[in-house]
């Protein structure tokens, strides 16, 4: 049995879809979601799949308590999916190599503190990048910076905009996320 904890901070849809993709595998449990945003609608999902759900305040976070009740669960992997806190160097330390995130651009570009969610669409269109796509990544200490594991990419349209990027980066996230973790999971190359 391969556990997962995933770590969300929005509307969740990457949460709900990893969830429906190992519904039916008794081989990965999702042991539980943890939540720093009392606002986010991935709250809703997680009551709705029946994953326990546990929000957290920032100063808990980071507290060494958080990363001995993390630890404690044993996981195989941690997933952040769309989760916009710094991980503390403990927890990283106690997850080595085992937690993932998926960043909405090509990294190592679009990458870093304060390029999240639509700010990062916005700032690929008002580039005029050619192509943008999704990065999915170990995590370290310094945001967006660990080991890449997986890339895809999307071609900006003439008259493309942040909203229409976010769509198709959305599609990108929806296909791959899922399988990456997966591989990940059984080992196999990702
Ligand atoms: C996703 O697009 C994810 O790539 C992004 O937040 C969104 C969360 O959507 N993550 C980051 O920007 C991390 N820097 P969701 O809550 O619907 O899964």
């Amino acid at each position: 049995m391969k556990r997962i904890s995933i770590f969300v901070s929005g509307n969740g849809t990457n949460l709900q879809r990893i969830a429906d993709y190992f519904h039916d595998n008794p081989e990965v449990e999702i042991v539980n979601v943890v939540c720093n945003n009392p606002k986010a609608y991935a709250i809703e999902r997680a009551k709705n799949l029946g994953i326990p759900l546990r929000m957290i305040t920032r100063k808990e976070f980071n507290s060494q308590a958080f990363t001995e009740e993390m630890a404690a669960l044993r996981c195989d992997l941690i997933v952040l999916a769309g989760f916009l806190w710094k991980i503390p160097s403990g927890l990283i330390q106690a997850y080595p190599q085992q937690i993932i995130n998926i960043h909405p651009a090509l990294l190592p570009k679009y990458g870093g503190k304060g390029f999240y969610g639509a700010h990062v669409h916005e700032a690929v269109v008002a580039a005029k990048e050619a192509f943008s796509g999704i990065t999915i990544h170990y995590v370290n200490e310094v945001y967006d910076s660990g080991e890449i594991i997986f890339q895809a990419k999307v071609a900006l349209e003439e008259g493309e905009t942040p909203d229409s990027l976010a769509a198709k980066i959305h599609g990108l996230e929806q296909k791959h996320f899922p399988e990456v973790i997966e591989r990940i999971l059984f080992n196999e190359n990702a």
